[in-house]
This record gives structure tokens, C-alpha cells and sequence, in this order.
């Protein structure tokens, strides 16, 4: 499948994964052992970062990239919009947002371009490649 190329300057993604490291060691990640970080960048310029937040009741666990979007709408309210979002790990293996994520993504930015790590290395994909037919209510 073709990737479509965003209009993003270069250096975003660097600063989006820059971000994303440093939150990432936040994590609160005593079950899985995983330590992931997020950034997204909203359309006003802001970045916002947020790291997995696990539970002893494991359903209730929060990942990086819905921690650093419900942070944003916590501090900017909910008009926000998403133009990109990276997602980085401590074990540097493939990792794409969840699919709970990436509805989330879609619901603040149907047009983002997502920035991970995929089995080949670096990737990057319109939000409406990984979630096809999102859901929105009309
Ligand atoms: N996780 C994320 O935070 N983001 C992802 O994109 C994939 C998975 C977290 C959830 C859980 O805390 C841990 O990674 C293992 O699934």
C-alpha cells in the first residue's frame, strides 16, 4: 500500500520521538515491562506527551498515546486537533498504536499522520490507513 506522504517538516518527527523518549520513562509499566512514550503534535503548533499507565486490574491500562491526547484536551479542551503522533518504546521493536488508539487518534485527528516503529523499521501512516472507516458520530 502506497504511504502517503505528510506535510510535515522534517524535523517533526525528531522532535515528536525526542518527546516521547522522554516521557516514556514515566511509564508505569510493572506488569508488561514495556515502557511506551507519545507525542502528538496538535495544529496550533503545541506538542503533548504521555506514557502507558498500567493497572493490577490490566484491563484498566491507559497507553501513551491516549495519555498524552486526553492530556492535551485536559489543558486545551476539546477542540484540539491532531496533526501527527509518534509513538517510541525501551525494547525498539515494532509498535504501532492499539486499535482502541487509534480511534481515539481519529476522533481529534481524522487527517494525522502517525510516526512508529514497524517490523522493517521507521514508519509512518495516515490515521485512516491503520483505521479504516473510523467511526464518527454524524
Ligand atoms: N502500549 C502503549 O502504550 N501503546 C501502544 O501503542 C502499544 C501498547 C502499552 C500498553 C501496555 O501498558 C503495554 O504497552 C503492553 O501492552
Amino acid at each position: 500500500m502506497p504511504v502517503r506522504k505528510s506535510t510535515d517538516s522534517p524535523g517533526i518527527r525528531g522532535r515528536l520521538e525526542r518527546a516521547a523518549q522522554r516521557v516514556m520513562k514515566n511509564a508505569h509499566a510493572p506488569y508488561s515491562n514495556f515502557h511506551v512514550g507519545a507525542a502528538i503534535l496538535l495544529t496550533n503548533g503545541e506538542i503533548f506527551a504521555g506514557c502507558n499507565v498500567e493497572n493490577a486490574s490490566y484491563g484498566m491500562t491507559n497507553c501513551a498515546e491516549r495519555t498524552a491526547i486526553f492530556t492535551a484536551v485536559a489543558e486545551l479542551g476539546p477542540k484540539i486537533e491532531i496533526k501527527a503522533v509518534a509513538v517510541t518504546n525501551d525494547h525498539g521493536v515494532a509498535c504501532s498504536p492499539c486499535g482502541a488508539c487509534r480511534q481515539v487518534i481519529y476522533e481529534f485527528g481524522p487527517d494525522a499522520t502517525v510516526y512508529f516503529q514497524g517490523s522493517s523499521g521507521p514508519k509512518q501512516a495516515h490515521i485512516t490507513e491503520l483505521l479504516p472507516e473510523g467511526f464518527r458520530l454524524q
